[in-house]
C-alpha cells in the first residue's frame, strides 16, 4: 500500500493506532516527531473519545491547520481500515483485545505492530498464528527490553560463546510498590483482561531468556499466590476498611499506595476526565476486592534441547530491578540491575508519588532514592579457571539507555540498521513467550506440569515446502 512520491522518494507509510492510553504516547511522539519523515499517523481507534482527543490535540499542535486526526470507535475498526488505508496498524489496546485486532488487521491486508503481550492465552495465539499464515502479512511484537544495552550485552556474550553452551538460567525480577502496585489498580488486576503477571509482565522476561539462549520453551511448572495486595491480605494484616479508590478518599494524602489522578496533568487528562465515558477507574485501591492475579510467582521451565530456567517475580518489593545468572559449560554470566534503589515514604516520595509521578512510567524517569543499595547495572563474566571480569555496558541517549531509539528505528525505518543480535521480534517470539505464561497459568490451576506442545499452536517456523518431485 505504500506509494511513491513524484520525486521518487517513498511516501511516508501510513499508521493507525488502536488503543490510545498511556503506551500510545511513544508511537504518537515518534510519528509526530522523530520519525515523521517516514511515517504518518492517519487514524486512532479507542472506545474512549476523551483519550483519543488527548492525542488529537497533539496531532493538531504538530500539524497546525490540518484536518483533525480521524478517531474511530472499536465497532468501526473495519471501516477505519477501509477509509484511512493504513499500511500498518499499531495495537496498543488492553491485552485481551490484541488477538482480535491483530488478526482482523492482518486478514484485511495490513501489516501490524503490536505491543506485548502478543495476546493473553493459547486461544489468542492460535487465532493470530492462523491469521499470519493465511495473510502472509508482517507482524512485529515490540519487545523493547531486547533493546536495553545491558540485555543486548548478555545476548552478545552468549552468541560469542563466552560461556560455552548455556546449561541453566536463574532469573529474578522485583517490582516495587510504585510500579508493581500499579498493576493492582486497574484492568491488569483482572486475569481475564491481562492474563495476570505471568503473561502481562513476565512476557518480557520469558522473551528475554528465550532470545538469550536461542531455544524453544517446552515444559513448565508454576506456583503463584496473591499474598500482599487485595482485601483479604489487607484484613489479615489489620489494615482496616479501605476506600474503593484514591480520588475522594479522606486519608489519600498520607497513603503511600494512593494515586492522585487530579494532581498529574497527564493522568488527569487520560483517565480522570475520561472515566465518565466508560467507567475505567485508574486509581482503584490496591487493597480493594476483585483482584484475580498473583503478586508472588515462581516457575520452572525446560527448553527443548536446551537449558532450564528458574524464574521468580515479586510485585511488592522495596526496590525495583532484576538479577540474572546464566551458567554455561565454559563459565557464568551475572547481571544485576537496580532500577530504583528504594521507595522512601519518609523523604517525600509519597508527595512525588501522589502528585508528579506517573507510576506506569519506567523507574528511570523517577528520582532515585538510595541508601545501601546502589542504582545501576553490573554485568560480570567469569570463565572457568579465570578471574571474574566486569563488562562495560555503554548506553546511548534517550530512554532505556538508548534502547527506545533503536526500537523505534526498527519499527519505522526497518532494514536501515544491521541487526546482528536479532533484536527485532516477530510473531513466533510473541507466541513462545505468551505460551510460557499461559502454561504457568494452567499449572497454577491444575498443579501439573504443562507441555507447551499440547496447546497445538506452532512454536517453530513451518518447514519450507518440499521441492517438486520430492515425495518423502
Ligand atoms: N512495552 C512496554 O514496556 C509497555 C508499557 C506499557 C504498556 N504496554 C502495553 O501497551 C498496551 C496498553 O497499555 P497502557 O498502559 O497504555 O494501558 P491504558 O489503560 O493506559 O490504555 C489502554 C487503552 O485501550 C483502550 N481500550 C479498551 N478496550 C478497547 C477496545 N475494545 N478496543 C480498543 N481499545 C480499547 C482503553 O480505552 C485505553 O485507552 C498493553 O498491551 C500493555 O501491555 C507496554
Amino acid at each position: 500500500m505504500t506509494t511513491t512520491a513524484p520525486s521518487g522518494t517513498p511516501a511516508p507509510r501510513r499508521y493507525a493506532i488502536v488503543g490510545t492510553g498511556h503506551r500510545a504516547e511513544m508511537y504518537v511522539a515518534a510519528l509526530l516527531g522523530t520519525h515523521a519523515d517516514v511515517g504518518r499517523l492517519v487514524a486512532l481507534c479507542d472506545p474512549n473519545t476523551t483519550r483519543m482527543a488527548y492525542y488529537q490535540r497533539q496531532f493538531a499542535a504538530a500539524h497546525p491547520g490540518a484536518a483533525p486526526l480521524p478517531a474511530y470507535a472499536p465497532q468501526d475498526f473495519d471501516a477505519m481500515l477501509a477509509t484511512e488505508r493504513p499500511d500498518t496498524v499499531i495495537v496498543a489496546s488492553v491485552d485481551h483485545t490484541h488477538a482480535e485486532y491483530v488478526s482482523r488487521a492482518l486478514r484485511a491486508g495490513h501489516d501490524v505492530i503490536t505491543e506485548k503481550p502478543l495476546t493473553i492465552d493459547a486461544a489468542g495465539c492460535a487465532t493470530i498464528a492462523d491469521a499470519v499464515t493465511d495473510s502472509g502479512r508482517d507482524l512485529v511484537v515490540t519487545f523493547n527490553y531486547r533493546y536495553s544495552p545491558r540485555n543486548s550485552a548478555v545476548r552478545r556474550l552468549i552468541a560469542e560463546g563466552a560461556i560455552g553452551t548455556v546449561t541453566s538460567v536463574h532469573f529474578e525480577w522485583v517490582l516495587d510498590s510504585v510500579h508493581g502496585a500499579d498493576y493492582f489498580r486497574r484492568w491488569h488486576r483482572d486475569k481475564s483482561l491481562s492474563g495476570g503477571l505471568f503473561v502481562h509482565k513476565a512476557t518480557h522476561h520469558f522473551d528475554l531468556v528465550n532470545w538469550w539462549v536461542g531455544a524453544v520453551p517446552e515444559t513448565v511448572f508454576a506456583l503463584g499466590d496473591l499474598r500482599f495486595y487485595g482485601d483479604v491480605n489487607a484484613r489479615e494484616r489489620g489494615l482496616g476498611e479501605r476506600p474503593a479508590r484514591s480520588t475522594g478518599a479522606p486519608d489519600a494524602d498520607g497513603d503511600p499506595f494512593a494515586l492522585d489522578l487530579a494532581g498529574n496533568d497527564r493522568l488527569r487528562q487520560l483517565y480522570l476526565e475520561a472515566e465518565a465515558e466508560d467507567g475505567y477507574i485508574r486509581d482503584q485501591d490496591v487493597f480493594s476486592p476483585g483482584i484475580t492475579i498473583e503478586d508472588n510467582m515462581a516457575l520452572l521451565l525446560r527448553y527443548a534441547d536446551g537449558p532450564m530456567l528458574s524464574y521468580s517475580l515479586n510485585a511488592h518489593g522495596p526496590w525495583e530491578g532484576y538479577r540474572v545468572s546464566i551458567n554455561g559449560t565454559e563459565g557464568r554470566i551475572e547481571l544485576s540491575v537496580v532500577e530504583r534503589a528504594a521507595v522512601l515514604a519518609a523523604d517525600g516520595v509519597i508527595a512525588r508519588f501522589g502528585t508528579a509521578v506517573d507510576p506506569s512510567a519506567t523507574p528511570e524517569e523517577v528520582q532515585p532514592a538510595s541508601g545501601a543499595r546502589t542504582e545501576g547495572t553490573e554485568l560480570v563474566l567469569q570463565r572457568r579457571w579465570e578471574a571474574a571480569q566486569r563488562i562495560d555496558v555503554p548506553e546511548g541517549p534517550g530512554a532505556h539507555g538508548g534502547g527506545d531509539a533503536l526500537l523505534l528505528d526498527d519499527l519505522f525505518r526497518p532494514g536501515t540498521r544491521p541487526d546482528p543480535l536479532g533484536q527485532a521480534a516477530g510473531w513466533l517470539d510473541g507466541v513462545r513467550s505468551v505460551l510460557v505464561g499461559a502454561a504457568a497459568n494452567q499449572s497454577l490451576t491444575t498443579g501439573q506440569v504443562v507441555h507447551l506442545a499440547d496447546f497445538g499452536v506452532p512454536l517453530r517456523p513451518a518447514p519450507a515446502a518440499a521441492p517438486a518431485g520430492n515425495t518423502r
